[in-house]
């Protein structure tokens, strides 16, 4: 087979390494992919969002199986053109992906799923929604920006100024630009957060692993939000009985209520929880792996992804069992020094040689580029160094012994991945 994936994080990167490692492919190209990802698939200078460039390519090429990653061409319609012009993809059509691109509308759905949720209101009108806080809201306060919004489109208001100044930089000042068209404003849950992702054919879905992120750029939770800084799987939080309550109460009836609206779902549904004390509820959905969740999950994951993509496809998902090896893995993030905020690019990177025939320890590139024949740095996250182990702390030493390995001009990382866990708190 001849593959293509579109995107060009750690996400696409690992994606790129199940795909190379199944018998079924011989080629595989990634547009427009990193200085990682060009070591094992040709990459194609096309952006991600050139729908039909992607397409023409996927014709002349004549590409067996392409993979979308990203979110932003999911829920922009990607698949839809690929279908339109009789191209095999896997990933939600946009009537799916709006799961993830308008929280308005996943809210809306989970309130008539009986799928549980934070309570919520949605507003179009600005003046509205600064009526709704000044005469009804109790605090903290979150305040949602509807649409994509980079992870970004959230804010916590610890009171009422905060609110207001919120509202104004969601639907006043337009921050987040279109996204903010529309404005979620919900109750404040507190309690563990635990990702799941699964595979989802429009009506059978299959639990990968359970993971949880580090959002916040700085140690313990300090700084501003992120892509991701890091991750852990599985997450020892997602216990069989919170398992058994999700898979009854969000799961299933997620995909149910998907196809009850005629937005049958196949691709990755990324279910964000808190586990409150109330149960499990739902922080949002996704509608594609996360970054930097694919690369604590899939390196463990014993099937050939291809079957799995296929089986998603092809409505067959109950007929395939996932099988994941029982470790744990740690996923620590090497950034340029400023993100998520302002940063530099174009810093050579060393060490990477180290990683050379390794056993469960891999460099995922997030941010990379190759320049007069040298890896430099190119985005705000860099590098996803993972690493595998028996338990946590063995893929937490064994992922921060790699950290030491690499190194260029003003990189940061969190100190604390895993760590909490690993003292159950
Ligand atoms: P989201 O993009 O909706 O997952 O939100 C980003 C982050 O904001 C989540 O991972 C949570 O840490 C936090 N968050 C979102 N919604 C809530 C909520 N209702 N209560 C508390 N924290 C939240
Ligand atoms: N790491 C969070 C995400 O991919 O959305």
């Amino acid at each position: 087979m001849k593959v293509l994936i579109v995107g060009s994080g750690g996400r696409e990167h690992v994606i790129t390494m199940k795909v190379a490692q199944s018998s079924k492919v011989d080629k595989i190209y990634c547009a427009p992919g990193n200085a990682g990802i060009g070591e094992i698939a040709e990459l194609v200078p096309i952006k991600a969002m050139e729908f039909e460039k992607l397409a023409d390519f996927a014709e002349e090429k004549k590409i067996d199986l392409t993979v979308v990653g990203m979110d932003d061409p999911l829920v922009g319609g990607i698949v839809d053109v690929f279908k339109a012009r009789g191209l095999r993809v896997f990933g939600p059509e946009k009537k799916a992906a709006i799961l993830e691109g308008s929280k308005a509308f996943s809210k809306d759905l989970m309130k008539k799923y009986h799928i549980p949720t934070a309570a919520y209101e949605t507003f179009t009108d600005k003046e509205a929604a600064i009526e709704y806080l000044k005469t009804k809201a109790s605090f903290p306060i979150v305040l949602k920006a509807s649409g994509l919004a980079l992870g970004k489109g959230v804010l916590i208001c610890k009171d009422l100024p905060e609110a207001l100044d919120g509202a104004e930089e969601i639907m006043g000042v337009r921050k987040f630009g279109d996204a903010g068209s529309q404005m979620v404003i919900e109750e404040f849950m507190t309690g563990h957060e635990v990702s799941v992702l699964t595979f989802c054919d429009g009506r059978t879905y299959r639990e990968m692993s359970s993971s949880q992120d580090y959002k916040r750029a700085g140690d313990n939770d300090t700084g501003l939000n992120t892509g991701g800084m890091g991750n852990i799987s599985p997450s020892p939080f997602y216990t069989k009985e919170v398992r058994e309550y999700c898979e009854k109460n969000i799961f299933q009836p997620t995909v149910d209520a998907m196809r009850a609206e005629g937005r049958e779902f196949k691709g990755v549904i990324f279910f964000g929880l808190m586990l409150t004390k109330d149960g499990p509820k739902v922080l949002e959905y996704n509608c594609r792996f996360g970054d930097p969740e694919a690369q604590v999950i899939l390196p463990r994951m014993e099937n050939d992804i291809i079957d799995v993509f296929e089986a998603c496809i092809d409505g067959t998902l109950d007929q395939v069992e996932l099988k994941f090896r029982e470790e744990a893995t740690v996923c620590v993030m090497v950034a340029s020094g400023g993100y998520p905020v302002e940063y530099e690019k174009g810093k050579e990177i060393s060490g990477l040689e180290n990683f050379k025939g390794k056993q469960g320890i891999w460099c995922f590139h997030s941010g990379t580029a190759v320049r007069d024949g040298k890896i430099v740095t190119n985005g705000g996250r860099v590098l996803g160094i993972t690493a595998n182990g028996k338990d946590l702390q063995e893929a937490r030493d064994r992922a921060y012994e790699a950290v030491s390995w690499v190194s260029f001009e003003k990189e940061f990382y969190r100190h604390d991945i895993a760590q909490r866990e690993i003292m159950g708190v």
